[in-house]
Formats: C-alpha cells, structure tokens, sequence
C-alpha cells in the first residue's frame, strides 16, 4: 500500500507539511494485547455470548461455559488446515434494493488439505449473512473420498470474525475437503472490503463496486483463510450488469451473457491466479474505459472515468508502466510474474494505493495526470507510487512475508524501490536524492522521540486488526526505506540487488520472514569478498531491533569520534529496553575540504580516527550524500569552519550535505547538543542559494518556528528575515521564468521556483501577493485559468487569504465544478488560507457533508485549515465538538487519522493547551481514539517538548531574527 496523503512531496502547498507521522509503541500494542487476553481469559465465554447474539442467523451459538482458549477465540488461525483452491462468485447490485441498501450475493467453495486431525474448521467471516443450507452456513465434501464427517453445528464469531464449523469427527491429515458456503453481504461506501465508490457523470451518479482487502479486509467479501501465509489458487467468477465491466486479478478467460429477473447480466470467469495471498485479491464493475500498449508479453492497461480517461489523464502512467515494469524485470531478474498488468484510479479510496496482484488500484490523484492541470509535485506523486506498488507485485506479491510483523519489509523495500524505478522512467530529475527528504528526515522526526518502536515486531505482538493495521506507519514506510538505502549503499547496488534476486527465486510463490532476506544477502557479500565489520544480520540487528538511531559527534581537533542515541526531547526518559544499549554498526563515509577517504565503520560507542584530524580553515563532513540513517554533529570550530565554507562558496560542498549540514543543525538544536543561534546560522548563505534541496530543508525547519512563534511577537522579525533571505530567489526565478511565464527545465528547479513563490507571498512580500491577486482576477474576469499548475496551490493560497469572501466564493464553484482531481485538491487546500474565522467555521462544517466534501477528503482538509494559524483554534474546538463522529467514520483504521490529532495540535505549545489537551483525553476514554491512539500520547509528549523548547529559546531566536532582519 502506498500512503494516503501526500507526504512532503506536496511541495506545492503553502503550509509544507511537518513530519507527523504516526509513532507506534510496544507499550500500547503489548497493553491491548494484554487486555484482549485478559479479556478472553477472565471472562469465560463471554465473547462468545456478546459475539452471538449480534449475528443475524438463526444457528445457536455453543454452551457460553466453553472454555477461554477455544481455537475460535484466538486471533490466529490454528495450523491445522491448509487452503489450496478457492472457486469464488459474486454479484454486487450497483442499484440499492428494497430496505434501500446496497448489497452482493456470493458463493463460494474453497478446497482444502487437513494437516493435523481436527473436527473443527476455522474460517475467517466478517460481516456476511449466510443462506443456511440444512440449518448450517455451510456444507462439507471431501476430494476422491466419500467418508465426510458430519457437521453437528456452526457459528459465526464476530469478535475474532471467523465461521465456526464442528464436526462430529475429525478430518483425515493429508485428505482434502470442500467447503462450500452461500452468502451475502452489504456492499458498503466504507472503503474496506467490498465496497462501493461513487462519482458523477452528466448528472448521473455511477455506481463502482470495488475491494480493498489489506489488510484483514477479504474475510468481508467471502469467508476465506484470511492470512497472509495461507497462500491458494484463486477462481473468480464475477456477475455484473452487461453494460459494466468486470476486472480481477487475472485475465477474463470466459463470459456470457444471461437474462436475470428481466435485466441483462454477464457472468464472467476469470483464469486462475497462481497461489497468493487473499490480501492482495481486488475485484471491480465499473463503468470505467482505459487506454492501453503492451510490453512484451504483458497488456497494461490505465483505467478511469470515462470522461478523465477520455481527457488524456490516463497517457502519463501509461507511458512509464512499460519502462517500470521493465527496469524491475531487470532489477529483480524475474519476468513479470502474470499475464495482465492492470491499473485502476477509483473516486474513493482509502489509501493513496494498493499493489493487488495484477490490478493495482489507486486515488486518483495518484494515477491520473492531466498537463493543463497538475503540477510536477502530481507527476512525481504518480510516476513513485506507480513505482511502489509495481515494486510489490514481485516483492510483496510473488514473495510475500509470513505475518504482519514484518510489514515494515514489505513497505520499506517498495519505498526504497520506487525511487529507482520512477528514476528509470523519468532519468532527468534526480529523483532518488529527494530520498533524503522525503524519508529519512521525515521519518527521523519521528524516530527521535521515546515512543518510536523498532522497525520489527515480533509475530506474537500483532494479533488484532487494530493492531495489525497500526504497523502501517511512517517508521515501517519511511525508515524501512531508509535503512534499506543505506544498507544498499554498503554493500554496492549490484552485490544487494545479487542477493534479492535470489532470495525472490528462491521463495517465489511462497512466505518468507525478514531474515531470509539477511541470508541470501549474505550469501551475496561471500560471493563477492565484500568487507564487513561483522555478518548482514549482526549489522542490521542494531537498525531494526532497536528503535531511534545515533548521532555521530567528531571533534575534528582530536579525530575523537563517539555516538549517542538520537532523542529530540533530551529530558525524555527511554523506557524500552534494548539488546544493544542503544548503540549502532554505523557505515561512516566522509570528505575533508582537502580529501575524501574510503567507509569508516564505528562500531564502538568511542573511537579515534587520526584521519578525522583537520585544522586551520580546513573542515571536515561525515554522511556523505545521507546515505546513512544518522545524524553528525562536530566541535564548534568546525561548524565554523562549514559555516564559513557556505557564506565563501557553498558549492564546494555536495547540495544534499548543504541541506544536511541544515537538518541535522537544526535538530541538534532542538536535542540540545547545540545552540539554536547556530542552526538559525546555517540559514544565511541561503541568500545565495538557488538549490531546492538546502532550501526545503531549511523551510522544513524553520516551519517548526512559524507554528511555535505565528501568535507572538517573534513572528515580526522573524517574517523580516525570512523576505530578505528569500528575494533574491524570488528574483532569480523571476529571471529565470521571464517573468513568470516559462518553466524551468528540471524537476528541482521547478520545485524550487515554487518555494520562491509560496514562500515569498505567505511571508508577505508584496510583489509576490500582487503577482498572486493579478494572476488571480485575469483568471475570475476572463473565465480562463493561464497560471501555471505548479504554481496555482501558492497562487490561490495568497490570493483567498487576501482576496476574501469573494475570492473563496469564486474558487469554492471552480471546486464544485472541478472534474480533475489534482486541480480540486490545489482548491481544497487553498481554501484553508482564508484569514475570515467565520469563513474557515463554514468550511469546516463542509467537512463532515459528504456532499460537499468527499470522506476520504474530511481529515485532510481539517488538517489544512488547522495548520492555518486562523483556522487552528477552531478546528480543535470542531474536532473536540464532533469527536463521535468523526472517531465513528474515521476511528477503525485509516492511515489519515492519527494525522488528525497530530495536525491540530501542531502549535500547542503552552501549559493551557496542554491541560486542554489532556482534558480532551479524559474526557473521551469511553469513545476512544482508534488508531489514533498513538497519536494522542504523541501530541501530549510533543506538547510537553514544545513548551520547554519556547521557555527556553524564545529569547534568543528573538534576539537573532531582530540582529539579522536588517
Ligand atoms: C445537468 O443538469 C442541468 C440542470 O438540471 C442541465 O442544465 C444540464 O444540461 C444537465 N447536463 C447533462 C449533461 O445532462
Ligand atoms: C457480455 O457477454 C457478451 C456475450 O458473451 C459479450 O459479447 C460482451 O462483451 C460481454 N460484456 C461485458 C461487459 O463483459
Ligand atoms: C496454482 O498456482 C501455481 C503457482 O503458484 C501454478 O503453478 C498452478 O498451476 C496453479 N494451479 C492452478 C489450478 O491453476
Ligand atoms: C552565529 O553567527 C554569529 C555571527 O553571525 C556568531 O557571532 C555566533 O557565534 C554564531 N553562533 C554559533 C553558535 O555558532
Ligand atoms: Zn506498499
């Protein structure tokens, strides 16, 4: 899955997006595991009881005296029976029936082998109704025998979701069986399962039938063995209106059309899949059309609403699915594992995408392209999440890992993966050093703070849904990508990518855990005589078992070098333990101003280095490039001597260290390790600097002290400050553009002429706004849009927060009447910049209108409003008021959630806002917080952080925003 929002790739919106990802902690997890236990354990048979009387089928539940650990209410399925075969049908009706409900039929037969004796079969079922055929919900055969034991009772669990059968004898090991079910089920606008999306065309709204089954959503479509190691064979069948059309993970291998109860249907049969994982299955009707090419032998083919794909809005994924595909055909040395490569963008959807197995589905906005209307901050959106989930369909798909616990593989590797993928299509951009900002500094935010987690869990800590959709975070994402990169870089790309290709060799078609990747990794580093400082698994223990990372301190007067881990609060307290002390196998590469050496490895908490010796004006620079997932920190004399480095010629130093020596100073700021006067110096010779890379690193950063200082008397001088260092680039692009009407060729050159602009108008300087309101009104007189899409979300920001109620209304019908959703998307968030509370009051109401804004819509654009120093006050009164509904809708799992918390409470920073903060928690114990549990532990430490942070460097950023605004 990709994630559902975009991360600080969305360059183009005005506020940049802080690193809020969402933190997990062992110590949640372990406390729900716990009290599910207790649970089960103390009550006797209460679930079961609770459980029955909400099915809605007439089968009596067992004697509620059963014991506490029946097989029924543990989360996993027992390992007794082995599904091979799965012969699926189903009927979703796109038109609501008689009680106004929107329903699919199925039935469904799965064939399965007995690998222990039991009399019990155990099969997941959530949320479907059972026509009961003999009393029971479904009926055993057995393959090539006819000795079948007899089914004495069934039930439904709906705690653990599973269909209960008893027997009154058991089942013979190594003896398959048939188990066949008839069913129903409700074909929901919830995004999880078999589900329905909607969207309007010619005044007609359509009907999607689509499915999204990641992660323990399938057992919603069709009772299944819905785990991801319990790999089978797949038969689907689909029955669908004949004027719609039917896609699933295979290609069609037959359809006919049948006339039922007077209106035309089609029955179509799909091939059968190879053996893979219920996850990854997807079933959609829609009245979608595609473009399509071939590569090779595989048909890949780009779906829509008519009227998008009709648009064009299909040709950019279509024109790089083929290079992609191939460049992983080569990457992994395996052909594409199937026949068809589809590619769906559905109106609603949950996620930003999903890598099912041959019909990979996704929001729009993360398939669609359209040139009039997207931004080059949308093209790279499209060509990496592509890129994502066609790095699954081998990595994820044909392999797949066992258990949950390992997610952070299977979405770490693919979010490394994409970006040499999206570099094979798009060879130009340099996309893979936007790596370093998108992930690792992003995640870093993140994993500096106590209640990070380890990048690995053991299987035994993840048994529930809720806990198994909590491991879908930015740690797996974004610091599985990070230390993938890294440990790729120490090893060579061509001796990692030796081992992947025989480890997706080796386990093709089955499951794996993380350390078989270790071994076939390592076999390639013996094969090759690469040098380590210890084995693959001995290395990477210290980054995946352990939370957080080190910095690195060198005191170049010395060539002392030392490590400590990282904690961006330094007062925090770790309270999980560690194996490892909370030390690193850390790979060191470095340059002096006179040199650059080979890789050093600290493998000590201490260590001397005499080639770490510099002095004079001489400096030194460790992390070359960031390839390690580290930060460095130096004695004063050579910050001074960096320092100086960049204010006399910057270039000599690599652009993405410029951005490093920025990120890290800035943090160790914020860590204490130095003073916050010398990050705020790093910033200087950013009035020389035309690169995107060191300037969205120090905007990333000095947006921490916007949201920490807006409400004070700070933000005066500071704003001063900010439109010196940033005319000159403004100008640059001005020159550059001839006036702002070219685009700069590269893909950081455009990015960074967007920074110039939104970061030129919301600091208010006033040729900026002017530009901005002129674009503005030509575009409102003459009913034509000529500004340019990578700046229209900075454009239409400047001119609603200045423009008023006229221009919110004007962009509010443009929004309405919008069918290009990336162009809806720049609005939506656009109309967050209004500066009129009551205007921002109304908007918020929008949100929770399905008919004005789209549910998948709601969180983010509260999250837009909120992080408008306006409209934050109010959003956190909205979301207080209205906690039950929106913990109603959005509370079960969605990755957008914990966002929600984390962005509202963004600014919180003083003791009243604590105490609020934890009055909310108490006060809505009894409704909870979902997955947005974490969430709201870590806005109460970041609040705590934050308070001390302002006492205690207010004064002097005060001081030196006044010494420098001049
Ligand atoms: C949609 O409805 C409006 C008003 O009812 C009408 O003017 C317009 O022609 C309709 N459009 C289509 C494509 O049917
Ligand atoms: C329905 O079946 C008919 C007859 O086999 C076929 O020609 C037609 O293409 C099918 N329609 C769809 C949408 O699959
Ligand atoms: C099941 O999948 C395997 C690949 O894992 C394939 O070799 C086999 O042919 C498939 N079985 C059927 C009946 O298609
Ligand atoms: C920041 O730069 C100023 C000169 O502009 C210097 O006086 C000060 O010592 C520097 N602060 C740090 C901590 O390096
Ligand atoms: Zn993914």
């Amino acid at each position: 899955m990709a994630a559902g929002f975009f991360i600080s790739k969305a360059v183009g919106v005005v506020g940049i997006v802080l690193a809020l990802g969402a933190v997990a902690t062992i110590i949640a997890l372990s406390v729900v595991y716990a009290q599910e236990k207790n649970k089960t354990a103390s009550s006797g048979g209460d679930t079961t009881t609770t459980t029955t009387t909400t099915t809605t089928t007439t089968s009596l539940a067992p004697n509620t005296t059963a014991a506490p650990n029946n097989p029924w209410n543990q989360w996993r399925l027992p390992t007794t029976l082995k599904p091979d075969f799965y012969d699926v049908t189903l009927q979703p009706f796109l038109k609501p029936d008689n009680n106004n409900m929107y329903i699919f039929k199925g039935n469904s037969s799965v064939t399965f082998t007995c690998e222990e004796p039991t009399d019990l079969i155990i099969i997941h079922s959530n949320k479907l109704n059972y026509t009961l055929q003999g009393g029971f919900h479904a009926s055993l055969q057995a393959v090539n025998s006819s000795q079948v034991p007899a089914i004495t009772k069934t039930w439904l669990e709906t705690t653990t979701q599973y269909l209960v059968v008893q027997l009154n004898s058991t089942l013979q090991k190594g003896q398959s069986y048939v188990l066949f079910s008839i069913f129903t089920g409700e074909l929901a606008d919830d995004l999880a399962g078999f589900y329905r999306s909607e969207y309007v065309e010619g005044n007609v709204t359509k009907v999607v039938a689509t499915t999204q089954m990641q992660a323990p959503d399938a057992r919603k479509a069709f009772p299944c063995f819905d785990e991801p190691a319990m790999k089978a064979n797949f038969t689907v069948t689909l029955i669908h209106p004949s004027d719609h059309e039917a896609l699933s993970n295979m290609p069609v291998d037959n359809t006919q059309q049948v006339q039922i109860d007077g209106e035309s249907w089609n029955i179509t049969r799909f091939l059968t899949t190879p053996k893979m994982s219920t996850y990854l299955l997807a079933f959609i009707v829609s009245q979608f059309t595609s473009v399509s090419s071939n590569s090779g032998q595989v048909l890949i083919r780009i779906w829509g609403r008519p009227q998008a794909i009709s648009e064009g809005q299909g040709a950019y994924a279509l024109q790089v699915t083929g290079p992609i595909l191939n460049f992983f055909e080569q990457h992994y040395n395996t052909p594409y594992p199937l026949p068809k490569s589809d590619q769906v963008a559905l109106p609603d959807f949950n996620a930003g995408a999903m890598e099912n197995w041959g019909l990979v589905t996704y929001r729009e906005n993360s398939l669609l392209f359209d040139d009039n209307y997207s931004s080059i901050g949308n093209k790279e959106r499209v060509v990496t999440v592509i890129a994502h989930e066609l790095a699954h369909q081998w990595f994820g798909n044909l392999v797949t890992l066992r258990w949950w616990n390992d997610l952070w593989l299977n979405e770490g590797f693919a979010s490394y993966v994409e970006y040499l993928g999206a570099d094979s299509a798009e060879p130009t951009w340099n996309i893979k050093d936007l790596m370093v900002l998108n992930e690792v500094y992003v995640v870093m935010a993140t994993d500096a703070l106590t209640t990070s987690h380890p990048l690995s869990f053991r299987e035994d800590e993840i048994n529930t849904p809720a806990e198994i959709s909590e491991v879908f975070d930015t740690i797996a994402y974004s610091k599985g990508a990070s230390v993938l990169r890294m440990l790729s870089d120490f090893l060579t790309e061509d001796v990692f990518k030796e081992g992947l290709q025989s480890y997706l060799h080796t386990y093709a078609y089955g499951n794996t855990v993380y350390t078989d990747l270790w071994e076939h990794l390592q076999k390639a580093v013996d094969n090759n005589n690469v040098t380590l400082p210890g084995n693959i698994s001995t290395i990477m223990d210290r980054w995946t078992l352990q939370m957080g990372f080190p910095v690195v301190t060198v005191n170049t007067n010395s060539g002392e070098i030392q490590q400590n881990h990282f904690l961006l609060d330094p007062t925090s307290t770790v309270e999980r333990p560690s194996d490892f002390n909370y030390t690193w196998i850390v790979p060191i590469t470095w340059m002096t101003s006179q040199t650059s050496g080979s890789r050093y490895w600290l493998v000590e908490v201490s260590d001397t280095n005499s080639s770490f010796k510099v002095s004079g004006s001489d400096w030194l620079l460790l992390n070359l490039n960031v390839s390690g997932y580290f930060r460095v920190n130096y004695n004063q004399e050579n910050w001074n001597q960096l320092l100086q480095q960049l204010s006399s010629n910057h270039l000599v130093i690599p652009v993405i260290n410029r951005a490093q020596i920025i990120d890290d100073a800035f943090n160790l700021a914020r860590a204490k390790y130095v003073d916050v006067t010398l990050a705020l110096n790093t910033t200087q010779f950013l009035s020389q600097e035309r690169e995107y890379m060191p300037w969205q690193a120090a905007l990333n950063n000095l947006k921490y002290f916007q949201l920490m200082f807006d409400r004070s008397e700070v933000f005066g001088v500071m704003r001063s400050y900010i439109q010196k260092q940033v005319k000159p680039l403004f100008e640059h692009y001005k020159n550059v553009t001839k006036n702002w009407t070219e685009v700069p060729p590269d893909l950081m050159d455009q990015y960074n002429e967007i920074n110039a602009i939104s970061t030129a108008c919301s600091y208010g300087i006033s040729e900026c706004q002017e530009l901005a309101t002129s674009l503005f009104q030509q575009w409102q007189n003459t009913s034509n849009n000529s500004i340019h899409p990578n700046l229209r979300s900075a454009i239409y920001c400047s001119a609603v927060a200045t423009g008023g109620l006229e221009a919110w209304n004007f962009l509010w019908d443009r929004f309405l009447e919008a069918t290009v959703v990336s162009e809806a998307d720049k609005i939506r968030a656009a109309l967050a910049c209004s500066t009129e509370p009551w205007i921002l009051q109304r908007y918020l109401q929008y949100t929770i209108d399905p008919t004005k804004i789209r549910k998948q819509d709601a969180t983010s654009t509260i999250n837009s409003i909120a992080s408008n120093v306006v409209g934050q006050p109010l959003a956190w009164d909205f979301i207080r008021s209205n906690w039950k509904l929106l913990f109603g809708q959005y509370g079960g799992g969605s990755f957008s959630f914990s966002r929600l918390i984390l962005s509202v409470t963004q600014r919180f920073s003083t003791e009243f806002e604590l105490q609020q903060l934890e009055q909310f928690k108490a006060d809505n114990q009894d409704v909870g917080f979902g997955s947005g549990t974490r969430a709201l532990e870590q806005a109460l430490e970041k609040t705590r952080s934050n308070i001390n942070w302002v006492n205690e460097n207010k004064e002097s950023v005060l001081a030196w925003f006044t010494e420098h605004s001049q």
